[in-house]
């Protein structure tokens, strides 16, 4: 069975046929209609979602299927003190696949080693969010006519903000891609990221420097959910906005994503400008993930690709966010690239223990 956890758990190659997928579905909309007929989606979130849980929704509900869950652990028996492990235990035995989000890095591997029914990652806290990546590579698919060569500046929270990451561990694997970091200093990406960054990546202080570079612009909220102290949040939430007058320094062919909501990061008077792709981008949404649904449907009988070797470790991982630190989960670990040994549920750094 395949579960989507991370974006690399999926080969360019199947990311590719997804696309593919999802322009087939918008283009012929009732061959798809029944494809899921009987089938039923559970959406277990624990943490508050609009966009991604409604698209999960609706996406079932247009290939013919049903769907059940929470959209606040408060009403579940999450409240009671129940695990993870044991939820999706239980829920396997009602829903044929299930689309996760929670606060605790992680939670969505727990979830897939404990359920008899495939796993989709919908958000797990500051970590990872590949269905809202197979979303943005569908956009600029559709926008620009292709993913290769292309320069990304990627704006804001690149700490905290999941998005960034997943879209991050994507794109780098197209050639060519280009990737223009502009955040605040104390909201830069987390080193495991920056650890498979590409080389030729630069970093900028300004969205001025930025724009005449870029095909994609990729604008995220400052993620003030994950702030321990709120005045830094105050202090850093302003740091970049996007406006009409920053505008006319982007090229023509330039797109502006975001995968919403926004905060005050763009300005309202950029949504006229035809290169404000981010209303559109939410559409995408929902196609591609109809695509990842039937196909995961489709893949039961498959093994699930293990793009990292894990083993297990005595060393507790330290990152408080992690869901190792509240659930009685193996603990397992991978060595990366650069010979560090990380958490394999939230990629932190073990090395520190
Ligand atoms: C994003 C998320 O939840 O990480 N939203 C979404 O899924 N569309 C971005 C965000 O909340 O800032």
């Amino acid at each position: 069975m395949r579960h989507l956890i991370d974006p690399t758990d999926l080969s360019v190659e199947e990311i590719q046929q997804l696309l593919e997928l999802a322009i087939d579905i918008i283009n012929n909309r009732q061959k798809y209609a029944h494809v899921c007929d009987g089938k039923k989606l559970a959406t277990l979130f624990y943490e508050p979602s609009t966009r991604t849980r409604l698209s999960f929704t609706a996406a079932m509900m247009e290939l013919g299927g049903n769907v059940l869950g929470f959209s606040d652990a408060r009403t579940s028996s999450v409240s009671k003190g129940e695990t993870v492990a044991d939820t999706v235990r239980v829920v396997s035995s009602f829903a044929d696949i299930i689309a996760m989000r929670h606060f605790k890095e992680g939670a969505p591997n727990v979830a897939a080693q404990f359920s008899r029914i495939p796993i989709i990652n919908a958000g797990d806290g500051g970590h990872a969010h590949p269905t809202q990546t197979l979303t943005d590579l569908l956009s600029i698919m559709r926008e620009l006519g292709h993913l290769d060569n292309l320069t990304v500046g990627l704006c804001g929270d690149l700490k905290y903000g999941r998005t960034v990451h997943s879209l991050i561990k994507a794109m780098k694997r197209y050639e060519g891609t280009r990737f223009v970091l502009i955040s605040p200093d104390e909201l830069r990406l987390p080193d495991y990221i920056k650890n498979i960054l590409p080389s030729n990546f630069v970093e900028v202080s300004t969205l001025e420097e930025a724009l005449p570079m870029l095909d994609v612009l990729y604008m995220t909220r400052v993620q003030q959910e994950r702030f321990a102290n709120q005045d830094d949040y105050e202090r850093l939430k302003d740091s970049f906005i996007l406006d009409a007058k920053k505008m006319t320094l982007a090229p023509e062919h330039m797109i502006v994503l975001h995968p919403l909501p926004r905060v005050n990061e763009i300005n309202i008077d950029v949504d006229q400008d035809p290169r404000a792709a981010y209303f559109r981008q939410v559409e995408n949404g929902k196609f591609v993930r109809m695509a990842l649904i039937y196909t995961l449907l489709q893949k039961t009988q498959e093994t699930a690709k293990q793009s990292k070797t894990l083993s297990a470790t005595t060393h507790r991982c330290t990152n408080d966010r992690c869901i190792t630190r509240t659930e009685p989960v193996s603990l397992l670990a991978y060595t990366d690239q650069e010979g560090i040994e990380r958490c394999a549920y939230c990629d932190h750094c073990l090395k520190m223990n």
